[in-house]
C-alpha cells in the first residue's frame, strides 16, 4: 500500500516559531502612527495589543520558542496530517504530485488556532481581562472563541454583517465556546453608528469590523485586541505549519517545486510558505503563489502603499499591498478573504519578487471544491477552494507540459458550516463578480495623501 498521509508524532512538533523577518533580503518598512505619520514605537501599540506580543511584531529573531502552555493546547489538533491527493491527480490525470497540509483537523476547523491559541495565552500572562476581535466568515471568531475559553478570558468579536446572516453556525460556535457575537456595523460603536449613519444597509466589512473592536478594546484598560491575520506576531504563529511541513516533505522523500496558499490577510499562505521561502531566499527554485478573490484583488491589482487596516482609520498606517480601506468587496462566501489590504511581510515578499499573486473568481473556486470533494473526500471552506483552484490550474498546465512537478498547498480548513454557500452554488444563485477598474480607482483616492512607502519595486 502507497504512504497516502505523513503524520508526526507529538514530540516531533515543531518548539519553536519561524520569523522571516530575520532573513528578508531587506529590511521591512515601520508601521506609521495613524496620527503623526511617525514610525510606531512599542507604547503606541500598547493600549491595543499586550507588550509580549508586541515584541514579536517587532522581532527580528529567525526562531522564537514556543512556550509550552502553547504545544500542550497545540497537542490537541497538532502536528496536522499531510496527504498525497492521489485521488485528485487521477481525476485530472496530471503528472504532478499533489501535496496538501490538512489544516481543518483544529476543533474550529481551520488554521487560526495556530495564532488563536498564542494571542490567548499572551494576553492571559499580561493580564488581560477580555479580548475584542473582527471576523469574516467566522473561522478566526470561531477560533479565538474557543482559545479564550481556554484561558478564562471574556471574548467579543464583531462578525462581519453579510457572513453573520450567511452562516449562523459560527455564530452558534463561537456562542457555545462562551462568546459573545455581533454582527457590524453595528450601534454598539461610534465607528459602527458612523457608518450605518452613511449606509444603513451596509453588508459590513473586515475593515468596518476591525474599527469596531479597536474601538471598543481601547476604552477600557484590562481589554484588548486580536487581529486574526496580517500583523507580523500572526505569520510567525502560523510558520508551525510550514515548519511541520518541511519535515513531512521529508518523510514523503519530495521536495516542492509549486506551493500555494489562499490569501485574505495572508496568514495561511504565509505560515505554510515561510519556512520554504527561507530556502529560496537562499538560492532553492521554488514558484510560490498566493491566490486571492478576483473581486478582492489586493495583491494582483493594488499598489503597495501605506493604508489603515480598517475603516475608520483608528489602526496603525502598514506598508502593503491595499485596494483602500473604504473599499467594499462584493458579497462572495470566501468571506475571509474579502480583506482590503494584505499582510507586510506578503506584500514585501511580492515585492522582492520571491512570492507572486494569482486570482480566481467564485464560480472557478467551488467548481474546485467540488472536484476535490469527489476524489479527496474533504469539503473545503470558501477560502480554501481558491488554493484548491489554483492547484488543479497549476496540475493541468504540468500535464499540458508534461511535467512531473511536486505541487503542495494549504488545505486551510474545511467548509461543512458553509454548506449553505455550496447549496446557493447548486441552485445556481452564485456567479462571478467583475470588478472595474474604476471602482478600484475611486477606492484608491482614499489614500492618495498618506505618507508612500520607500520601496516601489
Ligand atoms: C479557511 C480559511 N482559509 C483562509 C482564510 C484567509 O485568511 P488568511 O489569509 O489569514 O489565512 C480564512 C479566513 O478566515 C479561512 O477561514
Amino acid at each position: 500500500m502507497k504512504a497516502k498521509k505523513y503524520v508526526l508524532t507529538e514530540q516531533e512538533m515543531p518548539r519553536q516559531w519561524y520569523n522571516i523577518m530575520a532573513d528578508m533580503p531587506s529590511p521591512m518598512e515601520p508601521p506609521l502612527h495613524p496620527g503623526t505619520g511617525q514610525p510606531c514605537g512599542p507604547d503606541d501599540l500598547s493600549p491595543i495589543f499586550p507588550m509580549n506580543l508586541i515584541e514579536q511584531e517587532m522581532s527580528t529573531q529567525a526562531f522564537i520558542d514556543i512556550p509550552e502552555e502553547i504545544l500542550d493546547k497545540y497537542a490537541i489538533w497538532r502536528p496536522s496530517p499531510l496527504f498525497r491527493a492521489y485521488s485528485l491527480e487521477k481525476a485530472l490525470d496530471t503528472p504532478a504530485k499533489i501535496y496538501y497540509k490538512n489544516e481543518g483537523v483544529s476543533p474550529a476547523g481551520s488554521h487560526k488556532p495556530n495564532t488563536a491559541i498564542a494571542q490567548a495565552y499572551y494576553n492571559k500572562i499580561a493580564g488581560t481581562k477580555k479580548i475584542t476581535t473582527e471576523t469574516g466568515a467566522g473561522q478566526w471568531g470561531s477560533a479565538l472563541s474557543m482559545c479564550c475559553s481556554f484561558f478564562g478570558i471574556e471574548c467579543k468579536v464583531f462578525m462581519v454583517k453579510v457572513s453573520y446572516n450567511q452562516k449562523p453556525y459560527r455564530r452558534l460556535m463561537m456562542e457555545t465556546w462562551g462568546a459573545n457575537c455581533t454582527p457590524s456595523p453595528s450601534n454598539e460603536t461610534r465607528a459602527g453608528r458612523s457608518i450605518l449613519e452613511k449606509d444603513p444597509d451596509s453588508p459590513g466589512s473586515l475593515g468596518m469590523a476591525i474599527s469596531e473592536a479597536v474601538e471598543e478594546a481601547v476604552s477600557a484598560d484590562d481589554t484588548k485586541y486580536a487581529l486574526g491575520s496580517v500583523l507580523n506576531h500572526v505569520m510567525i504563529h502560523q510558520s508551525v505549519i510550514g515548519l511541520e511541513a518541511v519535515k513531512q516533505m521529508k518523510m514523503a522523500g519530495d521536495y516542492p517545486d509549486v506551493i500555494i496558499g489562499s490569501a485574505g490577510g495572508g496568514s495561511n499562505f504565509a505560515g505554510l510558505a515561510m519556512p520554504f521561502a527561507r530556502d529560496k531566499i537562499a538560492g532553492k527554485e521554488i514558484d510560490i503563489i498566493a491566490v486571492e478573490p478576483a473581486s478582492c484583488p489586493t495583491l494582483t491589482r493594488g499598489p503597495f502603499a501605506y493604508d489603515f487596516g480598517d475603516t475608520v482609520q483608528m489602526t496603525p498606517l502598514l506598508p502593503m499591498h491595499t485596494l483602500g480601506h473604504n473599499f467594499v468587496p462584493a458579497p462572495i462566501h470566501a468571506g475571509g478573504l474579502r480583506y482590503h489590504g494584505m499582510a507586510p511581510i506578503v506584500s514585501k515578499l511580492v515585492m522582492d519578487g520571491i512570492v507572486r499573486a494569482e486570482s480566481v473568481q467564485q464560480m472557478e473556486t467551488f467548481e474546485a471544491g467540488l472536484t476535490f470533494a469527489r476524489s479527496e473526500g474533504y469539503i473545503s471552506a470558501p477560502e480554501c477552494n481558491h488554493a484548491v483552484a489554483m492547484t488543479i490550474r497549476e496540475a493541468l498546465k504540468a500535464k499540458e507540459e508534461g511535467k512531473e512537478k511536486t505541487i503542495l498547498f494549504n488545505w486551510s480548513g474545511h467548509g461543512l458550516v458553509d454548506l449553505g454557500a455550496y447549496e446557493s452554488y447548486f441552485q445556481g444563485k452564485l456567479s462571478d463578480h467583475d470588478l472595474p477598474q474604476d471602482v478600484i480607482d475611486a477606492a484608491l483616492k482614499d489614500i492618495e495623501g498618506l505618507p508612500k512607502p520607500k520601496q516601489t519595486k
